[in-house]
């Protein structure tokens, strides 16, 4: 393993729980040169940040000989950054899609999403994943942008709804810190839902409800209010009702005419 931050630290603790033996361990590649007789059989994990890795591929493809397959972690890297190292080793990508802290192993169930050049090396990576509780998936290069943009939309772009939900709580008179905890839990347990069951059964609220009265009064007060929002309001509802949970026709108009409004 090269980099022993929040990803390596994490996947050495997947390796640790199960049982999984590590061959060498450093932050920096000529603290692992020293180590190098030890990495002749097993796959060398890249934990470094992203930019570092032309860098440090560098360093590696002046080795005599070099483990027979190197993988790094990176979501948004292809394999292209690796292939200084391809006509001696096989290249390999094994993204783990969580945040980790490096200290405790990866959440079981985490989707590995992994890439290799060689038809042998992603059977083994996918076995790994398996070993310790993960879930691969492959995602080739071509794919690997519309994978990250997928994980941003779904993980980071919630936190800009949430903003606009405490703001909405703070105007409705409750404190900002009450307001951020109270909404964050309200998402993780839709969240939680999701995880369970297919998203048009998970969600909940007016749409789910088939509550056209809501929906127009909520936006009746966001027009006034912050017509940017309801804006961003009428049209998530509205890929709610195309692609989520789809209703009958006879309340799909109901909420389609609230949304109008
Ligand atoms: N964090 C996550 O939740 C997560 C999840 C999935 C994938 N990843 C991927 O995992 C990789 C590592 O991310 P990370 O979050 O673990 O980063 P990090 O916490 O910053 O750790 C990076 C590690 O790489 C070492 N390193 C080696 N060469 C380096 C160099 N030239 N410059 C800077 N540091 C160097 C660092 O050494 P020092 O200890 O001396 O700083 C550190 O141990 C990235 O490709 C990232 O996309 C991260």
């Amino acid at each position: 393993m090269l980099g022993l931050g929040k990803a390596g630290g994490s996947l050495l603790a997947s390796f640790a729980a199960a049982r999984i033996p590590v061959a060498a361990r450093a932050r920096r590649v000529p603290a692992l040169a020293r180590q190098r007789a030890a990495l002749t059989r097993a796959p060398l994990f890249l934990a470094v940040p992203d930019d570092a890795l032309p860098e440090v591929v560098a360093a590696l493809a002046a080795w005599p000989a070099l483990p027979p397959v190197i993988a790094h972690l990176s979501g948004a890297r292809g394999l292209d950054v690796l292939a200084p190292l391809a006509d001696r080793s096989a290249i390999a990508s094994f993204h783990p899609l969580a945040s980790l802290d490096g200290r405790h192993p990866i959440p079981r169930g985490t989707l590995i999403a992994w890439d290799a050049r060689a038809p042998s090396t992603g059977p083994r990576l996918a076995a790994l994943a398996r070993r310790i509780g993960c879930v691969p998936a492959r995602v080739t290069d071509e794919a690997r942008t519309l994978y990250h943009a997928g994980a941003v939309v779904a993980g980071n772009l919630p936190v800009a709804l949430l903003a606009e939900g405490v703001r909405l709580l703070r105007a409705a008179g409750v404190p900002a810190a009450t307001a951020r905890v109270a909404l964050a839990r309200l998402l993780r347990s839709q969240a939680d839902n999701a995880e369970r069951v297919e998203l048009g059964l998970a969600l909940s609220g007016p749409v789910a409800r088939g509550d056209a009265d809501t929906l127009a009064r909520h936006l009746r007060a966001l027009d006034e209010r912050d017509p940017r929002l309801a804006a961003l309001y009428r049209e998530l509802t509205k890929r709610l009702i195309d692609d989520v949970r789809v209703p009958e026709a006879r309340t799909r108009a109901r909420l389609l005419r609230a949304l109008s409004r």
